[in-house]
């Protein structure tokens, strides 16, 4: 089994996921290191060189790819539940679980790193209206998830602590 954490960007997918790995012993997948490897490329990059499309293609290829391991915690860029062959390939042997943040919470964990690394939140409108405007879309995906963690209220140590117990009780 593996688990899945979805959410949006800023949700703490990548810092929980290492933590959770870390302490169930497990391998730790983020997806969009994985597509800046294999294209040499940052995510920035491949957006502004490439365009959407052809990172959601390549996005897709490597979650194929990730979905077979086992015993692995698999962190998925924000965008990627949203298309059923990724949610089929990430459900086939995981347990998927959304890290629930508001709009406000997000943009503030957002903010500890330059904007410019994340491609989506480069328009003219404000980041806030962005993320509200993108999580509003996406909930209908994410809600789709075996499980649910609001995390606005949690540390990542408190939230991590959560989906460690949550695993040790269906392992
Ligand atoms: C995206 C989120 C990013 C990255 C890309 C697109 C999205 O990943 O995959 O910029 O569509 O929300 P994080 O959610 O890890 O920031």
């Amino acid at each position: 089994m593996n688990i899945v954490l979805i959410g949006m960007m800023g949700s703490g997918k990548s810092t929980i996921g290492k933590i959770i790995a870390q302490t169930l012993a497990w391998d730790f997948y983020d997806v969009d290191k994985w597509i800046e490897k294999e294209r040499k490329k940052t995510i920035a990059e491949i957006f502004s060189q490439e365009g959407e499309a052809t990172f959601r293609a390549l996005e897709s290829k490597i979650i194929k790819e990730l979905a077979q391991k086992n015993n692995s915690v698999i962190s998925p860029g924000g965008g990627a539940p949203c298309f059923k062959e990724n949610w089929d390939a990430l459900k086939k042997n995981g347990t998927i679980i959304w890290l629930k943040a508001s709009p406000q919470k997000l943009l503030e964990n957002v903010k500890k790193k330059p904007l410019s690394l994340r491609p989506l939140l480069t328009g003219k409108t404000s980041s806030l209206e962005t993320i509200s405007m993108l999580l509003n879309k996406r909930e209908i995906f994410y809600q789709k998830a075996d499980w649910v963690v609001e995390t606005d209220a949690l540390s990542l140590e408190q939230t991590s602590e959560k989906i460690v117990n949550f695993v040790k009780s269906i392992k």
